[in-house]
């Protein structure tokens, strides 16, 4: 039976780059908002950015910009992305429109009447990056970038006092956080007390904020502001229809880096609140860079995104769905991306497009031949079996968030059908019996019809320009419809639908300076100099003089060996801001690879010092130049 469904995406902070993993989220939330379409369900699919705090107002004092054109700007970057990634979201939210800063303040001010929030002193440990405070244990962890110590009289949510209801609560929900090694992770943190939760920032060190209704002299913590977004967004004290439509939100999708402001803040303000708690708050994996995001030969760089320009957008949302497995991390490498797309979409999926719809337009004058419903046919009986066994996995395993097997089990189908084709042999019979072969190739359509239309969520726009190309049309497969497919319907303009990839072309060149006198403005831009943040070092095994360095650059993380174990004890270096070239070439070193080389000056007597940046505002990645 059809029903609502209301899903989200992390707002993202508008500053960054959309990159690979914003991309994720938003087509995973794509996928499931589509599939669910296809049900017939009602679906509400929210994304949107995340445009107050810190880094925002550092950003454009940099600029010189003003803080909202500065946000205006940069969020039809993200705006951009999601056209050319097909996202269908329903709304796009931002944390600077009326239409959200009314719900914050409300929520803050009837939060506040009911004597859920508190001045008092604060000192303690605060990340810029991650924008919140953090205990002694998470600063120990070393995860945490930008961390200053802050003492001021802030505004406090009493958040502890909902501690054992939110740990009954989660017991008795199991569907509540997911997957269940997250639920266990949350449970895990909620064993030590929980204190209140600041929520309110001086406007003397960030004006960049929603204000405080109670308050004039401060505005609002940013992932108190973030958070509402995702009923802001729906009507919430606004628009009460629209809200109980949506509400409570079926799937808040996010990356397991904010696992702890949602499962423990966002749904203790609700308790205080008094709102229902969202459904199910599901947290995936990490994708990693693969060690060969650059390339085995040359060092050459593929950026997961510019494949857009070279595969189109479907076979990317394709290899993002099907080489997860929701909950665990998984690795992006451009030889992984070509295997896949090679063996699944090429092979078997584009082969069997190509062989059905070419038999067709050769045999049968270009239009779906007419099938016979041949009882004493056992393959045929197979085809329909397996064909049927899919139909009713697929949901199932979508249901569980097993989107990867879903994906699995159409290719699987695929597979079937090209047996199929092998076994009965259609081209033999051509001659003899045009009207057997030509049932052969209606029943081969009408699965492979199908396949497609259970994968129309994962590559929307392939599917239809393939569905095209053999007959077949739009049709929910709400019910088993074997055979909906239309006799006599002209097939439309064939194109081979995933031509084989040989390699990928290189999306990133590093670069190779020109010999010559002195060199330009451009050549010297070409080094990309960037801040990097140590975060771990040690010496390399039978190699005195060298130090192996994992450091942070930006949003990623990456290894580096440099010849300074002379000089530096490895664990002094650790959180030191140093500069790095980022895009050097991709080496080897005593068999350690190395991403990048740092800077260092040398005196006379052959002493080495770091190059490093000594303002711990400074973001790593952060450009040097
Ligand atoms: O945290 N792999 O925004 P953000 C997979 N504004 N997903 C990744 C990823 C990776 N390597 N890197 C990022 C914020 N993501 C806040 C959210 S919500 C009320 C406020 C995805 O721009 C993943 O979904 O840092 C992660 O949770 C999100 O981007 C963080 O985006
Ligand atoms: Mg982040």
């Amino acid at each position: 039976m059809a029903g609502k469904f209301y899903i989200t995406t992390p707002i993202y902070y508008v500053n960054d780059q959309p990159h690979l993993g914003h991309a994720y989220t938003t087509i995973l939330a794509d996928v499931l908002a589509r599939y669910h379409r296809t049900l017939g369900d009602d679906v509400h699919f929210l994304t949107g950015t995340d445009e107050h705090g810190l880094k925002v107002q550092q950003a454009a004092q940099q600029r010189g910009a003003d803080p909202q054109a500065h946000t205006d700007e940069f969020v039809q970057r993200f705006q951009e992305m999601w056209r050319r990634l097909d996202i269908s979201h329903d709304d796009f939210i931002r944390t600077t429109e009326e239409r959200h800063k009314k719900v914050v303040r409300r929520l803050l001010q009837d939060l506040y009447d009911k004597g859920e929030i508190y001045q008092d002193e604060y000192e303690g440990l605060y990340s810029v990056s991650e924008e919140r405070f953090i205990t002694q244990r998470e600063l120990d962890s070393g995860e945490f970038r930008q961390v200053e110590k802050i003492k001021e009289q802030n505004w406090f949510f009493r958040m502890s006092a909902y501690q054992q209801r939110l740990i009954d609560y989660i017991n008795e929900h199991p569907q509540f956080i997911q997957p269940d090694h997250r639920r266990n992770e949350v449970l895990g943190f909620l064993r030590q007390p929980l204190s209140d939760l600041c929520i309110s920032r001086p406007k003397s060190r960030l004006e960049w904020g929603i204000e405080l209704p109670f308050d004039s002299d401060y505005v609002t913590y940013v992932w108190f502001d973030a958070l509402t977004n995702y009923i802001s967004a729906i009507g919430y004290t606004e628009d009460q229809a629209t809200f109980s439509k949506w509400w409570p939100a079926d799937y808040h999708l996010i990356g397991k880096d904010i696992l702890t402001t949602h499962c423990v803040y966002w749904p203790t303000m609700f308790m205080a609140a008094g709102i229902d708690l969202p459904r199910t708050i599901f947290a995936h994996g990490w994708w990693l860079m693969g060690e060969d995001k650059m390339s085995k030969s040359r060092g050459n760089v593929v950026r997961p995104l510019d494949l857009i320009d070279q595969v189109g957008v479907d076979p990317l949302r394709y290899y993002l769905m099907r080489d997860m497995v929701l909950g665990q991390d998984a690795s992006f490498t451009a030889d992984s991306f070509v295997r896949r797309y090679n063996a699944d979409l090429a092979n078997d999926l584009g082969n069997l497009v190509n062989r059905v719809a070419k038999f067709i337009r050769s045999n049968f004058d270009g239009k779906v031949p007419v099938g016979v419903n041949d009882e004493n046919s056992t393959l045929h009986e197979i085809l329909i079996t397996r064909t049927k066994n899919v139909v009713s996995r697929v949901p199932e395993l979508i249901g569980a968030m097993r989107l990867h097997e879903a994906i699995e089990a159409i290719i699987h189908l695929v597979r079937n059908v090209n047996w199929y084709l092998e076994q009965t042999q259609p081209w033999k019979q051509i001659k003899s019996d045009p009207a057997r072969a030509g049932s052969v190739l209606y029943h081969a359509a009408e699965a492979l019809r199908i396949a497609l239309q259970l994968l129309h969520p994962v590559m929307p726009s392939r599917v239809e320009a393939m569905r095209a190309m053999i007959g077949a049309s739009d049709i929910p497969l709400s019910d088993f419809n074997w055979g909906a497919l239309i006799s006599g319907t002209p097939l439309g303009e064939h194109e081979t639908p995933f031509p084989r990839i040989d390699k990928l072309a290189a999306t990133d060149e590093p670069a190779k300076p020109e010999e010559d006198e002195g060199v330009t403005f451009a050549d010297f831009e070409r080094v990309d100099l960037r801040v990097a943040r140590v975060l771990a070092a040690e010496p390399v095994a039978g190699a005195d003089k060298l130090v192996k360095l994992q450091i942070a650059v930006g949003d990623g993380e990456r290894q580096i060996v440099a010849g300074i174990a002379e000089h530096y004890d490895p664990k002094d270096l650790l959180g030191k801001l140093i500069v790095v070239v980022a895009n050097l070439e991709q080496a080897k070193i005593r068999g350690e690879v190395s991403q990048g080389m740092l800077l260092a000056a040398e005196d006379e007597d052959g002493n080495l010092v770091l190059a490093t940046v000594d303002d711990p505002d400074v973001e790593p990645g952060a450009k040097v130049g």
